[in-house]
């Protein structure tokens, strides 16, 4: 292991204070099994007083956050973005250790956190309502208020990026916030809450409750003084969340997952599909809500294009996040038990494993790793091309004509992004139109979409708002 980067107090940031609880959580690094911190495991009673905080801050009993223009707030979120630059090497380190991915995306994950300050920070003050041409008698106009205080509950897979998304923008439009990050990773984002205080951010606009999903989780889910609710992570759970805010009318965002088509035709460039097939799995190690799962290839290049696969998928390498391999460690033993019961169960329903990748002989015994893998002669229907494995495992299937691949692309519940690669420009069209996805990329693939842009889903894959942009 490289050395440790600085650690930020492991407390709950209540009211611009931390403050510690006597049961604590452990902080594994996945790449290696260790246990490398302890955090505050907050409880109902943290959150209460989270919330309490945020309100006040929001009314402007608690400091002055009320009386910030939008001015103000833009420029704050700008500088901050500054601050978060200034820490990149050490919140990439502590991305990096927390959740196993290699340093490379850490770093780049660290740098989006930092746009998502400047693009929201460049947005605060550009919020405006509308004025509506009525009877000649009414002057009408609509006001674009915050919601007040928000609460967001955020999982472990991209925990500094989802945290620079989901609080710059509720800053942005003068909110202020509880947040929930995830018990697996909560490193990266207290650092980043600390910074914000000792950047001038008012006490109790930004506070930050780690502790577990059933306990601290469900507390704030379910807390009668929150204004609005955005979570990100697994459908199971969205459900139980957004069910415990319906009880108080509180609208939420949900951003929940997916089961993504990279849809590759004879007629693509096919260097770069191959390319962006392999990213769009391995990224993150395949824990990434809009990873290109599944792959649907064209049967008459079918061939080609999946020995070209088997080729790429062996030459992957799985090491510790500080290795910087191709492919980290999944973010838990849990998880990877998960998977690998799924690999297991998929194997021994005939379906092929028709190439894997290789851990590297450094990489530490107790690390949580499952290699890249690509699946192929997968009967219709199976469980590997319908439910989210979050793992680096890839599910191909072939099809005859643009009639099936549609029809396969659409044969899941989810609908988060899609992947087409065909120099066909009318299919194009037809395609991205045809498909049931909040994003459809035509020649290219990014997972997670960008800063600029709306991102989120529909059926299983979310609802109520889109992430990103000025969405
Ligand atoms: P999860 O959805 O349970 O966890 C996400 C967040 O929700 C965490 O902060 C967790 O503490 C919190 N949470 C858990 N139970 C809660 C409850 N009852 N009330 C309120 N908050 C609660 O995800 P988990 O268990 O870590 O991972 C399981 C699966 O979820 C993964 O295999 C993957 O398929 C999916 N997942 C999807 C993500 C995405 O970005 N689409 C992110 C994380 C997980
Ligand atoms: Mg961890």
């Amino acid at each position: 292991m490289s050395s440790l980067p600085i650690m930020p107090p492991r407390e709950a940031l209540i009211a611009g204070e931390w403050v510690a609880t006597r049961e604590r959580l452990e902080v594994q690094a996945p790449s290696s099994g260790a246990v490398i911190a302890e955090i505050a495991r907050s409880q109902s009673r943290e959150v209460e007083t989270a919330v309490v905080a945020a309100r006040g801050a929001f009314s402007g009993e608690l400091g002055d956050w009320s009386s910030w223009s939008a001015r103000r707030r833009s420029e704050w979120l700008l500088a901050f973005a500054a601050v978060i630059e200034a820490d990149h090497a050490n919140l990439a380190a502590l991305e990096c250790a927390d959740t196993g991915k290699p340093m490379t995306q850490a770093r780049g994950d660290i740098t989006a956190c930092a746009r998502y300050f400047r693009f929201y920070g460049g947005a605060a003050d550009k919020l405006h309502g509308e004025t509506i041409p009525f009877e000649n008698d009414f002057a009408v106009m609509t006001l674009r208020e915050p919601y007040g205080v928000c609460a967001q509950i955020i999982p472990w897979n991209y925990p500094a990026q989802i945290f620079g998304r989901c609080v710059a923008a509720a800053l942005a439009a003068g909110n202020t916030v509880v947040l929930k990050p995830a018990e697996d990773a909560c490193l990266s984002g207290l650092r980043l809450a600390q910074l914000a205080c000792e950047h001038g951010l008012p006490p109790g606009v930004l506070n930050v409750v780690p502790g577990l999903g059933r306990e601290a989780g469900a507390a704030l889910a379910a807390h009668s003084g929150i204004d609005h609710l955005s979570f990100t992570g697994s459908p199971e759970t969205g459900t139980q969340v957004a069910q415990a805010a319906a009880v108080h009318h509180v609208p939420v965002t949900m951003e929940l997952g997916g089961k993504s088509p990279q849809i590759v035709f004879a007629d693509a460039d096919m260097e770069a599909a191959l390319e962006a097939v392999v990213r769009g799995i391995v990224q993150n190690a395949g824990q990434t809500c809009s990873a290109g799962s599944r792959l649907l290839v064209e049967a008459s290049c079918a061939e080609a294009v999946l020995g070209a696969l088997v080729e790429r998928f062996s030459a992957l390498r799985c090491d510790a996040g500080e290795a910087n391999a191709d492919c980290g460690p999944l973010i838990n033993a849990r998880q990877k038990a998960k998977l690998e019961a799924r690999l297991a169960a998929a194997v021994e329903d005939g379906i092929r494993v028709a190439a894997k990748g290789r851990l590297t002989e450094s990489a530490p015994v107790g690390g949580h790793f499952v290699v890249p893998q690509l699946l192929t002669e997968i009967p219709d229907g199976h469980e590997v091309l319908k439910e989210e494995l979050f793992g680096p495992v890839l599910a191909a299937q072939t099809f005859a004509d643009e009639a099936e691949a549609l029809r396969l692309a659409n044969a899941t519940d989810f609908g988060l992004c899609a992947g087409i690669w065909t120099r066909d420009g009318g299919r194009q069209l037809r395609l991205a139109k045809g498909i049931r996805s909040g994003q459809v990329f035509v020649n290219n693939y990014g997972a997670g979409g960008g800063i600029e842009l709306p991102f989120g889903g529909i059926g299983r894959s979310g609802m109520a708002g889109r992430r990103g942009s000025k969405a």
